[in-house]
């Protein structure tokens, strides 16, 4: 978590005024990988790592923005706020002020630090949870009221007008309606949330971060969403009244395979099933079988790394040696792909030994050591009262 109280300390430092706090969390997917913009389901849960906003409002239209992160500085005006695509930070800024003002929400200028304990571009959601935690922040200090639902949504329209990422809501949404201890079943074609709590019994939620970020990422991810869009198309021929991947079972893939170039089977059969997977493990969750999430999720691998072909090497060596330990359920990678995360379902007693032996065989076959650590389920977006 960000040490709220060293923020406003640092921030009183800077602007001479006290601030207010806001935080949001980042997020790990169990499972339901490249279905949110396929009108699927995805099972996140936020975690222990977060973005903190201090702020304190102004009486103009400018902002003032510090990141610690990056030790950078920047200012915008309100009433001119740029088309984004710069490629840097100052992105998500622009691209949630212009959402929420998009909305018909007023904002005021503000002073502001940002302080994350997430690595920018760690496929934790770190983007999500700037945006989320500065449009809460904002909202607030301008007098203005956003219901969560819109707030997720105004998150996502900064990634696609600004940022140039056609995300899926899942980031996003989790980072707004977290509970603690609960993972969140989401339908993303209706939007409706089920809480399940995050019953894991022995065993624990561990990341481990490859610390390897290829510059392919947001290509292949656009490209991803073409080829699944044509899979519609093409699949809305023989099958009318399908919208989208969500719509198609696995048997009447399986039996109109011939009308989809190889690729783009690959892509919808990862879709389809993973769909399947992802209800089957919400299940598996409430009931309480652990095991059953587990196996669910190195199939879930399996399929991202050879239908959907967005694993890369080092995200399957930390893979194959979290399978090849005592105590472990289920591995795979987490979020866009291309480097990033996985995810792991660790036995609390084996987490010392997992560490060890993960990052020693990742740092032979590598040559990069790993970040390895639990997550707790955390609460999504709030105000921190007690930093005074
Ligand atoms: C990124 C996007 C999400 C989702 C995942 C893949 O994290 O922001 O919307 O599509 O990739 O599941």
């Amino acid at each position: 978590m960000v040490d709220a109280l060293a923020l406003a300390a640092a921030f009183q430092q800077h602007y001479g005024t006290r601030p207010r706090i806001f935080r949001a969390p980042g997020r790990v997917n169990l499972i339901g990988e490249h279905t949110d913009y396929n009108d699927g389901f995805v099972l996140p849960m936020a975690i222990d790592r977060e973005t903190a906003v201090a702020i304190a409002g102004r009486n103009d239209r400018i902002l003032r923005i510090w990141s610690l992160n990056l030790d950078d500085f920047s200012e915008l005006d309100l009433n001119n706020i740029g088309p984004g695509h710069h490629g840097a930070w100052i992105d998500y800024v622009e691209g949630i002020v212009s959402a929420l003002a998009g909305q018909g929400l007023v904002l005021c200028g503000a002073d502001i630090a940002l302080k994350s304990d997430m690595g920018i571009g760690s496929g934790l959601a770190s983007s999500a949870a700037l945006e989320i935690a500065l449009g809460t922040a904002l909202v607030a200090v301008s007098g203005e009221t956003i219901n969560s639902l819109s707030l997720a949504l105004a998150g996502q329209t900064a990634e696609h007008m600004h940022v140039g990422i056609h995300c899926g809501i899942m980031d996003q949404f989790i980072s707004v309606h977290a509970l603690e201890n609960h993972a969140i079943l989401l339908d993303c074609r209706t939007l409706q949330a089920k809480q399940i709590p995050l019953n894991l019994h022995e065993y624990e939620t561990v990341i481990c971060d490859s610390k390897v970020r290829h510059t392919l990422a947001s290509s292949e991810y656009n490209r991803r969403r073409r080829d699944c869009r044509s899979g519609v198309k093409l699949l809305g021929v023989v099958l009318p009244g399908v919208r989208a991947l969500r719509d198609v079972t696995p048997n009447e893939l399986e039996s109109h395979r011939s009308v989809l170039p190889e690729t783009v089977f690959r892509r919808c059969r990862h879709v389809i099933n993973e769909n399947a997977r992802t209800l089957k493990a919400a299940e598996a969750l409430a009931s309480g079988d652990v095991a059953g999430i587990g196996r669910l999720m190195s199939a879930s691998h399996q399929s991202l790394r050879d239908n959907y072909q967005v694993s890369c090497s080092e995200l399957d060596i930390l893979v194959e040696s979290a399978e090849a330990q005592s105590g472990v359920l289920g591995a795979r990678m987490t979020g866009g792909g291309f480097g990033g995360c996985t995810v792991n379902l660790v036995k609390r007693s084996n987490f010392e030994s997992f560490r060890e032996n993960v990052s020693r065989e990742y740092q032979k076959k590598a040559g990069i050591t790993p970040e390895i650590f639990a997550v707790r389920a955390s609460p999504g977006a709030n105000e921190i009262t007690n930093c005074e």
